[in-house]
């Protein structure tokens, strides 16, 4: 991506990267340990550009991003907010050096829902992802009770009835297979909306008599869960991603 000149404050640039704090670059500085463009600064009030001039901590490049774009694989038990008084969160999931970031949730789970969560610091996209004009569509892998079919594939492409009188958008129900017995069968499916209701996917089972049991979501948009991710675990977009999403 191309950049413009822009000059930041050499402390400025330490600090949303998560390697010092103001008071920690004086130091640094007084230590002679940052070097810009080759040459130990005087001052960590500095303006440099930090896409163009070369600036080292300890010898080590400091590479600088404003924005991160985080692919988690949300684990069960957490929930999808950046600070919680009773739960752990998302955020907590991740090290300092990407927390130093503030990234948030785009869009929430469920705190018993697993899967592809969005983490980003980049309001422009997480704004286009969850605006609801876009219709982003969002595939949810879920196992619900019952033996759900083709009547139930009919209903949520015509749209059912969620409650508050509010009845959904045209959704794609795609059932991968069936286990248990007769009595206690439980469908596997996949199912994709293109909006985000409260509870939206647990709601839609309801309105035709099943219950999720499990939940995951597997996609938004052309973003796909990295299956390799284990839960909990979490790593950058790759530019490819990124630029699928834009
Ligand atoms: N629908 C739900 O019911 N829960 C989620 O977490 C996501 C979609």
């Amino acid at each position: 991506m191309s950049k413009g000149r822009t000059t930041l404050r050499v402390d400025k640039i330490l600090s949303h990267l998560g390697l010092a704090t103001r008071s920690d670059s004086k130091k640094l500085v007084k230590q002679g340990r940052i070097l810009v463009n080759g040459l130990v600064i005087k001052d960590s009030g500095l303006q440099v550009d930090p896409y163009h001039d070369k600036i080292e901590l300890d010898g080590e490049p400091v590479l600088y991003r404003e924005f991160v774009y985080i692919m988690l694989h949300k684990p069960a038990g957490v929930v999808s907010a950046t600070e919680d008084n009773r739960d752990r969160t998302v955020i907590d999931l991740l090290p300092p050096q990407f927390r130093a970031f503030s990234p948030f949730p785009v869009g929430r789970l469920d705190k018993d829902t697993e899967g592809l969560l969005l983490l980003t610091n980049d309001g422009q996209l997480a704004h286009d992802l969850l605006s609801p004009r876009k219709h982003v569509p969002k595939t949810y892998y879920a196992e619900v009770q019952g033996a759900v079919g083709d009547a139930e594939a009919v209903r949520f492409e015509q749209g059912v009835d969620i409650g508050e009188g509010y009845v959904t958008l045209p959704a794609k129900l795609e059932v991968l297979e069936r286990v248990g017995t007769e009595e206690a069968t439980v469908s596997r499916i996949l199912l994709t909306i293109s909006e985000g209701k409260f509870h939206q996917v647990k709601r839609m089972f309801e309105a035709v008599g099943s219950k999720v049991l499990y939940l995951k979501r597997v996609s938004m948009g052309a973003l796909k869960l990295d299956e390799s991710l284990p839960k909990g675990a979490f790593r950058e977009l790759t530019e490819e991603e990124l630029a699928s999403l834009r």
